[in-house]
C-alpha cells in the first residue's frame, strides 16, 4: 500500500514492487492545498501509475484519497486488502512543498505541511498497522521523511518550511514508537530519508523562482556526492532492500538516501 502514488517516488515505489512480484493499493489525488504552489497528482497520472504496474502482470486498486481524511485512507486499505487478499508492505510516501510559494498565507503553509505529512502518516500508519497485526506474520512499514528530517533546513522562517522540518522530523517519533509498538508482532517500521529527488515536488516554476530568490539556499542543499538531485529510483531501491528479508532485524531506523548531503561540511 502507497500513498502519493500517482507519481514521482510513489508511482516508482509501485513499479519497483510490481516488478518484484508485489500488488499494490496506490492511494493519491488529494483535495487541492491552497498553500502549494504547484500542481499535485492527479487522477490521470494515478491511471498511469496503474498501467505501468499493470505491464509486470500484478494487480493494482487505486483510490483518489486524502491522507488527511482518516476514514477515507482506512476504507481505500480496508477495500484494497479485501480485493487484493492481503497486506505486507506500507509506504506512507505522500507529501507536498509549500514552503516555496507566495508569501501569502504563512500560518496555512505550516498547518497543511503538518496535516498531510505528519498526521498524513499517522492516519496511515493507524489504517494499515491493526491489519497486519491481525494478519499475524509481520510486515514492514516505512515512512519517508527527507534530509530535513534529520538535520534543519538553512533558510528563511517561512512557515511552510518550518511545517516541512518539523513534520519530517515528526514521522522519525511516529516511526520510533511504531518500532516499538509492532516490534513483538515482527512488524518492522523505518522511516528514509532523501536528498533532494528529481519529482515535480520540486521540478517546478515557484521552486526555481524561490531558489533564484534564495541563493544561500541553493548552495546549502548541495550534496557531498557529484549528483544535484537523485532519481526517484534511486530510493526505490533502497525501500526495496528495507521492506525484504535481507532487511528482517533492520526496525527503528532513519536510513538516509542523500548522496551524502547530510555529511557535508
Ligand atoms: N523531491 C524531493 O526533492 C524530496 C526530497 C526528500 C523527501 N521528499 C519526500 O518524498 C515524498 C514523495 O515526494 P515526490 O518527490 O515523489 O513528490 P511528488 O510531488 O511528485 O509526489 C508526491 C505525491 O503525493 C501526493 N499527495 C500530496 N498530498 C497528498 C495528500 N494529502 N493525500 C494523498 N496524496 C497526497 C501528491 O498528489 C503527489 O502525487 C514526499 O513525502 C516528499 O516530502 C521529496
Amino acid at each position: 500500500m502507497i500513498t502519493g502514488a500517482a507519481r514521482g517516488q510513489g508511482r516508482a515505489h509501485a513499479v519497483g514492487l510490481a516488478a518484484e512480484g508485489a500488488d499494490v493499493i496506490a492511494l493519491d489525488v488529494p483535495a487541492p492545498v491552497d498553500t502549494v504552489p504547484y500542481r499535485l497528482g492527479s487522477r490521470e497520472d494515478l491511471d498511469q501509475t496503474v498501467r505501468l504496474v499493470e505491464k509486470y502482470g500484478r494487480r493494482v486498486i487505486a483510490f483518489e484519497a486524502d491522507v488527511r481524511d482518516l476514514a477515507a485512507v482506512g476504507e481505500a486499505v480496508t477495500r484494497g486488502v479485501s480485493e487484493l487478499g492481503r497486506l505486507d508492505i506500507v509506504l506512507a510516501n505522500a507529501g507536498i512543498m509549500n514552503s516555496i510559494g507566495p508569501a501569502g498565507d504563512r500560518d496555512g503553509a505550516f498547518y497543511d505541511a503538518i496535516d498531510v505529512m505528519l498526521t498524513g502518516a499517522w492516519h496511515t500508519l493507524r489504517a494499515t498497522a491493526p491489519i497486519l497485526v491481525d494478519q499475524g506474520d509481520g510486515g514492514s512499514i516505512v515512512i519517508t521523511s527527507s534530509t530535513a528530517g534529520l538535520r534543519g533546513l538553512r533558510t528563511h522562517l517561512e512557515a511552510g518550511s518550518a511545517g516541512y522540518v518539523a513534520a519530517k522530523h515528526g514521522v522519525v517519533g511516529l516511526m520510533r514508537m511504531y518500532a516499538n509498538l509492532l516490534a513483538e508482532h515482527s512488524i518492522r517500521v523505518n522511516t528514509v530519508h532523501p536528498t533532494g529527488v528529481d519529482t515535480a515536488m520540486v521540478r517546478n516554476d515557484a521552486f526555481d523562482e524561490f531558489v533564484s530568490e534564495h541563493p544561500g539556499l541553493a548552495r546549502s542543499l548541495k550534496n557531498a556526492l557529484p549528483k544535484p538531485l537523485l532519481d526517484p529510483e534511486d530510493v526505490t531501491k533502497t525501500i526495496l532492500w528495507l521492506v525484504s528479508d535481507d532487511a528482517r532485524y533492520v526496525t527503528g531506523t532513519t536510513v538516509p538516501v542523500d548522496a551524502g548531503f547530510c555529511v557535508r561540511t
